[in-house]
């Protein structure tokens, strides 16, 4: 039986539960999974794994835990691997070149190169549930976002975040083709 290893780097959980309807998925078509937080993974954990695939939720361009990712550059290029990404806007608010160029800067060059396939996400946002650093940041997003004249469906989104204080746009189809990718490389 095959088994995949799925890492996530998430602050609010979207990243998490997009690691969770994959490992299900593939659970579902006979595959063994482990989901494992990336500041807990350890090369233990990679090492019986036929596929790794690694998620990621984007602050600014920054990556959660894209440092555990990297450091573990050697176990990954072992096996094949799967990226992915969770943002607010994912591709309806950047194309995949400048968001694989987010991954590429957060966990390297060799590892993006390495990956059977890069995936995008739209995750989720609640105003209630941010850390005062985060609320912070929002004032700033939000006064640069309404200066913007000619606004994007994802930045009026954004704004309208605001006031509807908690949305979500993570959808468990969206994992479908990277599911199809993982099954493919198993073989
Ligand atoms: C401070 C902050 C900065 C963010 N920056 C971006 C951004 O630059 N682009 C984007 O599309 N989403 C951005 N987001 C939205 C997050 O990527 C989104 O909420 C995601 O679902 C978080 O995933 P997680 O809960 O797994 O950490 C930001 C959110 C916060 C709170």
């Amino acid at each position: 039986m095959s088994r995949v290893v799925l890492i996530y780097g998430s602050q609010y959980g979207s990243t998490e539960r997009y690691s969770r309807w994959i490992a299900e998925e593939l659970r579902q078509a006979g595959v063994l999974t482990e989901v494992v937080a990336a500041s807990v993974v350890t090369p233990s954990h990679l090492a019986e794994a036929d596929m790794v695939v690694a998620g990621l939720s984007d602050y600014g361009g920054l990556l959660t835990e894209s440092f555990e990712v990297k450091k573990l550059v050697n176990q990954l290029l072992a096996q094949p691997l799967a990226l992915f990404t969770v943002s607010f806007a994912g591709l309806d608010g950047a194309p995949q070149e400048k968001l694989d160029g987010i991954l590429r800067k957060n966990v390297g060059e060799v590892l993006v190169n390495h990956a059977s396939g890069t995936f995008h996400f739209r995750g989720a946002l609640d105003h209630t549930r941010l850390s005062l650093k985060h609320k912070t940041v929002m004032i700033g997003i939000r006064s640069a976002i309404a200066a913007i004249p000619k606004k994007s469906e994802a930045n009026q989104q954004m704004l309208d975040s605001f006031s509807q204080k908690s949305v979500d746009y993570s959808s468990p189809e969206a994992c479908i083709p990277l599911v199809q990718l993982v099954l493919k490389n198993l073989g």
